[in-house]
């Protein structure tokens, strides 16, 4: 063991016994996307995505949610579970696509556009959903579109990339598009990723649909973050080309260490991890859970409106 392992690891040690002991006290549970590093994920109670961590969110009944991941879904958990106090690690850790739509002009959108149905991406702020007819998340975007009747025209905020997705696989023609992007998957290039799979020729494609275009037509797989990794490990393949956010390859390598994962580097950092998620540490974690801050609030009007869209989405299985 190095110097500075033994130097470093108590102090680990440390925070992760305050942390254990701060929620045993609180009362907490601690949810964790797939993004967060893997000692955030290591000591959550649950890891998943959007879907699955509203889904938990909603059924928690202590009193505290710390939410290891961005402000959208720790706004969604408090939507959920109004009762219970919501704490982020990072204040900070936003979201690209929350930033492209803001209410006010999503409100002059529909205004121009008043027989519309509103489908948003979970990926919004509280504000945007409260405007919103439906929620969808990247796991079920399919099945939300395709349970609105055929005829009526939607519009579909704020990520682009998943609209277009949706479109191609409903077939339909109705549904206009706010033009929102990821700095992560937007970012993912096809030029980049046919380098890899010249490089790795056995290797099969997953990719998140907030990926563009170009970068979907090579997927042999495309889904959520969840769906990702449960494809990747229900296949035989031994090589998988992983078009997310690297924070997934902490599952795969846990729950299959001998497959092979390779993530192509984006444009934006040259890398494929998303800065807002990476805003949480294990340091903040024990502050929030500490101070009860940074707290998300939201007025009881609010919440009452934003529920309705996105229990409609809960309530189809
Ligand atoms: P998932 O719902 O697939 O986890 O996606 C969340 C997200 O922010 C993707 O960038
Ligand atoms: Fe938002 Fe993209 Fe980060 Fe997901 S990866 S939280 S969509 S910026």
């Amino acid at each position: 063991m190095g110097e500075g392992r033994t130097r470093e690891m108590p102090l680990l040690e440390t925070v992760v016994d305050e942390i254990l002991d701060l929620k045993r006290q609180r009362n907490a549970i601690l949810l964790a996307h797939h993004y967060q590093e893997p000692e955030i994920q290591e000591l959550a109670d649950a890891v998943g995505d959007s879907l699955e961590l509203a889904r938990r969110a909603q059924s928690f009944d202590g009193d505290v949610i710390a939410f290891c991941g961005v402000w959208f879904m720790a706004e969604t958990a408090k939507i959920l579970n109004p009762s219970k106090t919501v704490v982020v690690p990072d204040a900070e850790a936003g979201c690209s696509l929350v930033d492209a739509c803001p209410a006010s002009q999503l409100r002059a959108w529909k205004r121009k556009h008043p027989d519309h149905v509103v489908v948003s991406y979970i990926n919004t702020s509280a504000e945007v959903k409260a405007e919103s007819d439906i929620i969808c998340t990247s796991r079920n975007a399919v099945k939300v579109v395709e349970s609105i009747p055929a005829d009526r025209p939607i519009l579909f905020v704020p990520d682009v990339n998943l609209g277009r997705y949706v479109k191609e696989q409903t077939g339909r023609s109705n549904i206009t598009l706010w033009h929102g992007t990821c700095i992560v998957h937007a970012t993912f290039a096809g030029r980049r990723l046919a380098a890899a799979k010249a490089q790795h020729p056995d290797a099969l494609v997953a990719a998140h649909p907030e990926c563009p275009p170009e970068v979907l037509r090579m997927a042999d797989f495309i889904g959520s973050t969840s769906a990702i990794i449960e494809w990747v490990l229900a296949q035989p393949a031994r090589e998988f080309i992983i078009m997310t956010e690297s924070g997934v390859e902490h599952t795969l390598k846990r729950r299959a260490p001998d497959k092979r994962y390779y993530f192509v580097p984006n444009e934006q950092c040259n890398c494929s991890e998303c800065p807002y998620m990476k805003r949480n540490t294990l340091e903040k974690l024990r502050d929030a859970l500490l101070r009860l801050e940074p707290r998300v609030e939201l007025a009881p009007e609010l919440i009452e409106r934003a529920r309705i869209p996105l229990e409609r989405m809960l309530a189809l299985r």
